[in-house]
């Protein structure tokens, strides 16, 4: 039994292709990915990156104690792969109630609403900053940072300098040279792990762990991940499995994936997934629109079209198999909303059940469905899981022949809003 399960049996009626048939396309993928020979080779610093973070380590742990130690709230600032993947952990571990420090994200919309919110929550709270940007030019985190740059500096004076910590490239950006000119202290985005692949990196990794997160846990769960997901055999390796499943299901018609989940902590990891896979895989007119469904809450407004609507649709379920904290449905002697069949029963049941119920009811309706299962939600099994999805989204990437790690369609609203805005050109 693996550490993590993808079960395909109800996807099985819906592909006319034998799977087996497909492990040599699956070897010379995983060649491609381990060879650095695909396109877009020189992002594959992922692959590798639950060995190679090792020696920054201690360094992250260090800056998160000291903002722990100063700050009541932490901002970090950042947009797409630059916050969602701090976001995702943040939820997925709530119920640990491991959390030492608030941690607020800002800088991945511009609602000059929400600023403004935060800037006058900020003027009563002792906070530090890490601001999160990879290219270094961003408008959304940019314009956040100077805001909230503004405010800290009229707030601690020149002791705002130990108050902000940067993530950013090595030796590039106007975020680089900025933390340079200003003394900040400074954690490097590796050149070869692009945005949505570098949540294991300082980019999450000093958020969650100024948050009071076991990071080292993490980054174990990864690298147990890495070690697993290194092997061919698409029996075994069940990265490789799901995505060449989602590949051949997308290859017989079915044009959009929801990732489904029936724990509320994993709203967020459905938002990163859905980065990860839309940004990776959206180009040249292919690619699975990646959709998420938060369970049972979108029975109620999406459940329909799951169930009725065209049948386009591939329903990935994320079973978390032992919830962290549960509660029991009470016994009322008067029963007035007869709630009594279910006294006693764990609300986790009642949730588990509503699970199984709406799998064959969607499979009924016509709906290919996977199911991948994790144990439980812990530092651990998030490490895990990000890396699954990483190698998952490199492998499915490569089967419908698209670069993974580029995101040239991103640039066009990019240079409308620059022009529309009169930004010079230099
Ligand atoms: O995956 C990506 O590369 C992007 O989604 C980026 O994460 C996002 O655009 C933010 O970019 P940056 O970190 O350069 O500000």
């Amino acid at each position: 039994m693996s550490y993590l399960n993808v079960k395909i049996d109800l996807t099985k009626k819906f592909i006319k292709s034998n799977l087996k048939d497909y492990q040599g396309r699956v070897n010379e993928v995983h060649d491609m990915i381990h060879n650095k020979s695909g396109a877009g080779s020189d992002f594959l610093g992922w692959v590798t990156l639950p060995t190679d973070i090792q020696s920054e380590m201690v360094r992250i742990q260090a800056a998160a104690n000291k903002i722990l130690q100063q700050s009541e709230t932490l901002v970090v600032i950042g947009i797409g792969g630059s916050y969602l993947g701090a976001q995702a952990a943040l939820d997925y571990l709530v119920n640990k109630e491991d959390q030492k420090m608030e941690v607020i994200f800002a800088g991945h919309q511009m609602s000059s609403g929400y600023l403004n919110r935060l800037v006058k929550y900020l003027e009563n709270r002792d906070f530090s900053i890490n601001v999160i940007s990879k290219s270094g030019t961003t408008t959304e985190p940019a314009i956040a940072f100077r805001i909230l740059k503004e405010l800290i500096y009229q707030k601690y004076g020149e002791e705002a300098k130990n108050r902000i910590f940067v993530t950013t490239d090595a030796k590039r950006g106007a975020l680089y040279s900025a933390s340079v000119a200003e003394g900040y202290e400074r954690f490097v985005i590796p050149d070869d792990v692009g945005g949505r692949f570098s949540v294991l990196s300082a980019v999450g990794l000093l958020p969650l762990a100024a948050a009071g997160y076991n990071i080292k846990e993490m980054v174990k769960g990864a690298e147990h991940a890495m070690v697993k997901y290194h092997q061919t055999d698409i029996e075994e390796n069940e990265a490789y499995k799901y995505a060449l499943v989602r590949y051949l299901l997308y290859k017989e018609g079915f044009k959009v994936e929801t990732l489904a989940f029936y724990e509320y902590e994993l709203f967020y990891l459905g938002e990163w997934w859905k980065q990860l896979y839309g940004e990776s895989e959206g180009k040249g007119g292919k690619g699975l629109f990646p959709a998420s469904i938060n369970l049972t809450t979108d029975l109620h407004s999406m459940g329909q079209y799951m169930q009725d609507g065209p049948r386009f649709l591939i329903e990935t379920v994320l079973s978390v198999n032992k919830v962290s904290k549960d509660i029991k449905i009470p016994f009322f002697e008067n029963d007035n909303d007869n709630l009594n069949y279910l006294a006693g029963a764990k609300v986790s049941y009642v949730n588990k059940q509503a699970q199984k119920g709406t799998i064959e009811a969607h499979y009924a309706g016509g709906v290919p469905i996977m199911e991948i299962e994790i144990p439980e939600l812990t530092e651990y099994s998030f490490g895990y899981l990000v890396y699954f999805f990483e190698k998952a989204c490199a492998m499915s990437a490569y089967l419908l022949e698209v670069n993974p790690f580029d995101q040239p369609g991103v640039e066009l609203y990019k240079s409308n809003m620059f022009r529309l805005l009169g930004k010079p050109t230099k």
